[in-house]
């Protein structure tokens, strides 16, 4: 039977604070149930004071959960599964994502763990793309239903980065990490409302690399892309984590975008990144 957990919910509609709990791959099956239970209500978890997980353990833990997976571009940082995201060498993930999405299946949930955190700013926004759907007024429930996405890792980041000009002193290391990240070009195409295979909850199924809706030309897609985005983006549905050193978060990949708010200038940030294999994504007709 799964162990009570102590939580403390972080906002509304997303996320939850776990205590008194020391994350490892020695936790007991009980602990791990009552985690995944949480996070499939919660949508992202935070727990702090974690600073004893090194890359071992932190893949250690990740294995209780589910199956480690490789990023499929950009090489790991410990030769295993480990992707790190250094803001000194460029690598800032502030743009509305989830995770992986430009692959077929992509991952279920991720893991992050802390190492360095500016003086200030630098937090995680996470929104809970569930709630996004609840919100829609019917007609546009049922028009996001009828629609398919193309989601891709080779896209104009150049465009982006000249609309950005917070991000200019960065854009030459940026474009060293896109190369990389484009290194191969990945296509797939998801349903727009992606029913949760745990939950039975619907989602929206969107975010950075969702370039454009199958069968919608140039301006329309995004237009489109756009008006569902907005109530991913509400603020309702949104949770935002201020970073200490060690804190760990997990989030259903599934049921989540997240955007890392790049506003502490060239102060350092650092963390790494385990993501879980997951599955194809199913839309309302199955
Ligand atoms: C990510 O996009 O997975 C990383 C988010 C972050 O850097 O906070």
């Amino acid at each position: 039977a799964p162990t009570a957990l102590r939580l403390t919910p972080v906002a509304g509609r997303i996320g939850a604070l776990v205590h008194d709990i020391r994350l490892g791959g020695d936790l007991p099956a009980g602990t791990v149930a009552a985690l995944e239970a949480a996070l499939y209500e919660h949508k992202v978890l935070f727990f702090r004071g974690q600073q004893h997980l090194d890359d071992a353990g932190q893949e250690a833990f990740a294995r209780l959960l589910g199956q480690p997976v490789g990023h499929p571009t950009v090489p790991s940082a410990d030769g295993r599964y480990i992707f790190e995201l250094d803001a000194t060498k460029g690598v800032r993930a502030n743009n509305w994502h989830t995770d992986v999405t430009f692959v077929p299946s992509y991952p279920k949930a991720s893991i992050l763990r802390s190492l360095e955190v500016p003086p200030a700013g630098g937090s995680t926004v996470w929104a809970n793309t569930a709630a996004a759907y609840r919100d829609l007024p019917a007609p546009l429930k049922t028009l996001a239903e009828s629609l398919r996405a193309v989601h891709t890792n080779d896209y104009d980041y150049a465009a982006r980065l000249a609309l950005r000009p917070e991000l200019a002193d960065n854009a030459e290391v940026a474009r060293l990490f896109r190369d990389v990240f484009v290194s191969t070009a990945f296509r797939t195409e998801h349903p727009v409302v992606r029913v949760h295979p745990v939950t039975g909850e619907k989602t929206l199924l969107l975010g950075a690399f969702a370039q454009r809706v199958q069968g919608v030309s140039g301006d329309d897609s995004k237009a489109l892309i756009d008006l569902f985005q907005r109530y991913v983006e509400r603020l309702e549905n949104t949770v935002r984590w201020d970073w200490q050193v060690g804190d760990v978060a997990i989030w259903d990949n599934r049921a989540t975008q997240h955007y890392a708010v790049a506003d502490y200038g060239d102060e350092p940030r650092l963390v790494r990144r385990i993501t879980l294999d997951g599955d194809l994504p199913v839309g309302v007709d199955g």
